[in-house]
């Protein structure tokens, strides 16, 4: 089943625990959580103590994508947070697949995201041993940006690639996805969908949530 995977990033976090209620309640799938250090990306919003809290407010699976350096060192500090799913990025992990292999000995979800820029075809040695890919749609920093037009042709090639070697690996997307462009993400092959603005910023985000998924059914 696809899933929809509402980023707390743009939530109001003076009353996160509110607006995680109202989106579970509104049919969220997975909660994705974005770890940035400021190094990496541009940008810092908040670490493994706030993963944990809202693992006390919500029984769905936590998605933490890690936007930050030797992101090697915090695969522990989030497994204990409560991550069901960690991703880390292709573009600064020097051993990624050790990395891998570290998050799913922990017995959760891997995955191995690329930026924008990095083409498909550099996942061809690590694909196999990953849980799931994630396409970033925007560059990693901010929540509300564009969503990049050409990342619908980058899944379509991860799609054929999974299809084509029988690969186990499923396909999120994150940045820039809301009810006008849904379904072309999700009839090119994607399978989780991240959405931050798109339903934080509406005054009615369980409409929202059932909205974006009438268009991936
Ligand atoms: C961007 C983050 C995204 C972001 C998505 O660096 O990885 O998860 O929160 O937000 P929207 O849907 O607003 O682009
Ligand atoms: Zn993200």
């Amino acid at each position: 089943m696809k899933k929809i995977c509402p980023s707390i990033l743009s939530a109001d976090f003076s009353k996160l625990k509110e607006e995680i209620i109202e989106v579970e309640k509104g049919g969220a799938d997975i909660i994705h959580c974005d770890i940035m250090d400021g190094s990496f990306v541009p940008n810092i919003s908040f670490g493994a103590k706030i993963v944990s809290d809202v693992k006390k407010i919500t029984d769905l699976p936590l998605d933490v994508h890690l936007m930050i350096n030797n992101p090697e060192k915090f695969i522990v500090p989030f497994h204990k947070a409560g991550a069901d799913l960690i991703s880390v990025h292709y573009e600064n992990n020097l051993h990624l697949n050790r990395t891998v292999n570290q998050i799913k000995e922990m017995g959760i979800k891997a995955g191995v995201v690329i930026n924008p820029a990095t083409p498909v075809f550099m996942l061809d040695d690590i694909i196999e041993y990953a849980d799931y890919i994630l396409i970033m749609s925007v560059n990693p920093g901010f929540g509300g940006q564009k969503f990049i037009a050409n990342s619908i042709k980058k899944i379509r090639q991860l799609k054929n690639k999974i299809e084509k070697n029988n690969y186990k690996c499923s396909i999120e997307v994150d940045g820039g996805i809301g009810v006008e462009n849904i379904k072309s993400i999700s009839d090119a092959g994607a399978d989780m969908f991240v959405c931050g603005a798109s339903i934080f910023d509406s005054k009615d985000r369980s409409g929202v949530i059932e909205k974006l998924r009438s268009l991936i059914v």
